[in-house]
């Protein structure tokens, strides 16, 4: 089995990825494929093929669940998904983790993709895997192979991040695919990062220190609208409310963390609205009256997921 990240075999944090090998490796692959699939060869690399994916999902799923299997049906890969574990497996009987882990490595499997409920879960199965596990998202934890999506759309649109300024918006805390951009973000040079978020959803101290050990300038704040003038890239997440305790509240005055009109009218003309959606009514943060303007590239970015888990798929699984 092969070794891509130095002695890592799994994805589980975005911690694993250095600049160079993202620029180098991963992007250019992930242009490889998209070239491929531009030109529709029979089949794309034979190195990957008819290697086996088993698919364990806990929470729902569009565009990771949907982009993985796509990319390795486009690689040539089989996939096996058998609905939610929590009801269709043993473990509805009592089965640990562990166990139902340890099982699905005894079926000729190559890699299993997870999608856990808890933070560190990735890692547990990790611990136990003899073939790779990647992070498709473990609870409030991470969603490292969003952020290498992420950071692609904008390398893509800016030709890199180096001097970029970077507005992180909403749910800060709850949010995984925050956490895991952060960790990427941190390996450019970049001018500034906002933290724009109701003072209950400020992002977590171990992000922060992520932040400030690479000297990024950073600045809190609760208003998208009194910065927004100075942002390249504007970085929306909806509420994760499924994570938040039933007393949470948000106060009225704190709401200004979603995308207006004036907002994006009010933005430099080379800018950029990410979302890694889903977005949603509980607070429209991303309305969709403006989902068409030219600075919001969520559908590109979205297909970016299925380049850049290509990529991934073919740089952990060629042997
Ligand atoms: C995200 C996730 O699952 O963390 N969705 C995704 O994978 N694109 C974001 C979210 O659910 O808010």
């Amino acid at each position: 089995m092969s070794k891509v990240f130095g002695d890592v075999r799994h994805v589980l944090s975005a911690n694993q990825f250095s600049k160079e090998w993202l620029e180098r490796t991963l992007f250019v692959d992930a242009h490889l494929m998209r070239h491929y699939l531009e030109n529709r060869p029979k089949k794309l690399l034979e190195l990957v093929e008819n290697k086996r994916l088993r698919f364990l999902f806990y929470e729902p799923s569009e565009r990771t669940l949907d982009s993985f299997i796509s990319a390795a049906d486009l690689l040539g890969m089989k996939s096996v998904w058998l609905g939610d574990p929590s009801c269709s497996s043993s473990q509805a009987k009592g089965e640990s983790f562990e166990d139902m882990i340890r099982i699905v490595n005894q079926y000729q499997y190559d890699a299993i993709i997870l999608r856990s409920k808890s933070l560190g879960e990735a890692a547990l199965a990790a611990k136990v895997s003899g073939i790779p596990i990647i992070n498709a998202g473990d609870g409030a934890g991470e969603h490292p192979t969003q952020a290498l999506l992420d950071v692609f759309t904008i390398h893509n649109s800016f030709g890199t991040l180096d001097g970029l300024t970077i507005g992180l918006v909403g749910d800060l805390k709850y949010s995984r695919t925050i956490h895991s951009l952060i960790r990427l973000l941190a390996r450019w040079n970049l001018k500034k990062i906002y933290l724009i978020s109701p003072p209950v959803l400020k992002l977590g101290e171990t992000e922060k220190e992520i932040l400030k050990f690479q000297q990024i300038e950073v600045e809190e704040t609760t208003s998208l609208s009194a910065v927004a003038s100075e942002l390249d890239v504007v970085y929306l997440t909806r509420l994760q409310v499924e994570r938040m305790p039933s007393s949470f509240v948000i106060e009225p005055k704190d709401l200004d963390v979603k995308l207006t009109r004036s907002i994006l009218d009010n933005m430099k003309e080379a800018s950029k609205v990410l979302h890694p959606l889903p977005r949603n009514n509980i607070m429209s943060e991303l309305p969709e009256e403006l989902t068409n303007d030219p600075k919001v590239i969520i559908f590109d970015q979205a297909r970016n997921g299925l380049f850049v888990r290509m990529a991934l798929l073919h740089q952990v699984l060629r042997s």
